[in-house]
């Protein structure tokens, strides 16, 4: 897919098909998540793609929402705020741009290759680190489903771009 089609055509997606995905979709995702760019190139983040039963359940068990459980995967977006760069006036750590950029990278891969994600973050960090075990200076920053869409993509409004970007010349 043409990447403009890739941008237009992505949706968060909140249903998915009990359907598998292959080994070599997971590889190329995980390609364009390595390959995302960070700050002194320092990659201060895990992305974990967890088909795991049991691990699935305890995720579910600390988000709302019914429908992440259908999904085959569910990815867990880990960040590390302590070996990331920091902005040095202020020392506060850049990790959640480095990993949002790296989040979508894998967002954009899974909507070329046909699969819904949403990110989440609408959940409780501490516990959501605890149930899985993440300990400081590792936290979950954000997870997604990873899955083939059994919804169709919501349309959705948008500001107007000329809001948005603003050309200077
Ligand atoms: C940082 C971030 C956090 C989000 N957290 C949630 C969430 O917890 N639950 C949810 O259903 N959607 C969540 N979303 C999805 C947004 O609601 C969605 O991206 C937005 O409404 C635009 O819709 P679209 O992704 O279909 O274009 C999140 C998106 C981002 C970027």
């Amino acid at each position: 897919m043409d990447f403009y089609d890739v941008v237009r055509s992505r949706r968060s997606i909140r249903g998915y098909k009990d359907a598998s995905i292959p080994d070599e979709v997971i590889e190329r995702i995980s390609e364009a998540v390595n390959l995302a760019p960070s700050a002194c190139n320092m990659q201060p983040w895990q992305f974990r793609i967890i088909f795991n039963e049991e691990l699935r359940t305890k995720i579910c068990a600390n988000y709302s929402q019914p429908w992440l459980k259908e999904a085959p995967a569910i990815v867990v977006a880990l960040g590390d705020s302590e070996n990331c760069w920091k902005r040095p006036q202020e020392g506060t750590p850049i990790v959640d741009i480095d990993l949002a950029i790296a989040m979508e990278h894998l967002v954009l891969a899974a909507a070329s290759e046909g699969l819904g994600t949403c990110w989440i973050c609408a959940y409780d960090r501490a516990r959501m680190d605890k149930a899985l075990g993440i300990k400081p200076p590792w936290s979950v920053l954000a997870i997604s489903p990873l899955g083939y869409p059994a919804v169709p993509a919501r349309d959705i409004e948008r500001k107007d771009v000329s809001e948005t970007v603003v050309v200077v010349k």
